[in-house]
């Protein structure tokens, strides 16, 4: 009997397609709205492979309930709504979707970056509220940014890209921090590695783009933001939970710095009273980093590849546990 496969939102049919053409038998979750998680335990329990999102809290009571299942599949690169400690404990291989998405990704970061720069998204309202008057020789001046220096926290594939981009386009300084130094990147990008709170004292910009996990959490909070230069712009496209959003709208509104691109917020999703929504020097996306079709494609066709390669060969693409699989 062929393997069953729950999607557990419908995403572009390639995944559907090839699945099938493997020989699995796929059940999509029909709709525009995420499992709740009675729906997702009650209709895991049916299938062997789960292709998942990253609104799914697959947390480790879900994978008590859920010990027989083959492997998960998730339709994201991040994976932070996985316990994937757990998945590991009951051998369950988790595979994520790398790379297909790091130029869309970095392309928001990239285009953050200029819009708050330039006050894009507030001059754009001041016209919907009727208040484009006159040239203003005086008001709503940005900065420039040519030569400034770029500071990457996580320099991956995604952060890689972003360094690509500023440097190219306006010569940027790029340096950066991760946990332990990315040789191959710093090759890539000319990225110097520099200690964390060197990166807070010397960036102009401070572009996230780390995983979340349980030492990056609520790490930008107001004792960072305090030790970053009062002209510097915060940039997050990487995960809302990175960063505190009160101790950054404090930062904001005390100029402890001077700017902020989130693509990604704390909570999500962010309300639209929230007082980062009304500040000039502030641009908001409702996490849109992967969005391109060219993007949302690659990661339905990897996420489906995970699991056939899994079935056809013992051996999925893209794990993020291989431990299970000795
Ligand atoms: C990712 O792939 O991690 C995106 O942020 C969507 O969740």
């Amino acid at each position: 009997m062929s393997k069953k496969v729950l999607v557990t939102r419908i995403i572009p049919n390639i995944a559907e397609d090839l699945l099938k053409q493997a020989g699995l038998a796929v059940t999509v979750w029909p709709g525009d709205k995420s499992m709740t998680k009675e729906e997702l335990v009650q209709h895991a329990q049916k299938v062997n492979a789960l292709l998942s999102l990253s609104s799914n809290k697959l947390d480790r009571p879900f994978f008590e309930t859920c010990k027989h299942l083959d492997i998960v599949s998730q339709f994201a690169v991040g994976f932070d709504n996985i316990d994937v400690g757990a998945a590991t404990d009951f051998k369950i291989p988790v595979c994520n979707t790398p790379d297909v998405l790091s130029a869309a990704t970095a392309d928001v970061a990239f285009g953050l970056l200029i819009a708050v720069s330039r006050k894009m998204f507030y001059n754009h309202k001041l016209i919907l509220q009727g208040e484009w008057k006159q040239f203003e020789p005086l008001k709503n001046l940005g900065f420039e940014l040519t030569g400034k220096t770029l500071g990457i926290f996580g320099l991956g594939r995604i952060g890689s890209i972003m360094a690509q981009r500023c440097k190219g386009a306006y010569g940027m300084n790029v340096i950066y921090h991760n946990r332990s130094r990315n040789a191959y990147a710093e090759k890539e990008t000319g990225a110097q590695y520099v200690d964390f709170d060197t990166l807070l004292r010397e960036s102009d910009i401070l572009s996230v783009h780390s995983a979340l996990t349980p030492q990056t959490k609520g790490l930008f909070d107001k004792h960072v933001f305090s030790k970053m230069k009062k002209t510097s712009v915060f940039i997050n496209t990487a995960r809302g939970g990175i960063h505190n959003e009160t101790d950054l709208i404090e930062a904001l509104q005390n100029q402890t710095i001077w700017g902020a691109g989130l693509d990604v917020t704390n909570p999500e999703p962010m309300l639209a009273n929230n007082p980062l929504l009304d500040m000039p020097n502030v641009a908001v996306l409702p996490h849109i980093g992967s969005a391109t079709l060219e993007a949302r494609t690659g990661m339905a066709r990897l996420a489906a590849e995970n699991i056939i390669s899994f079935y056809q060969n013992g051996k999925p693409i893209t794990i993020v546990n291989p431990d299970v699989l000795s």
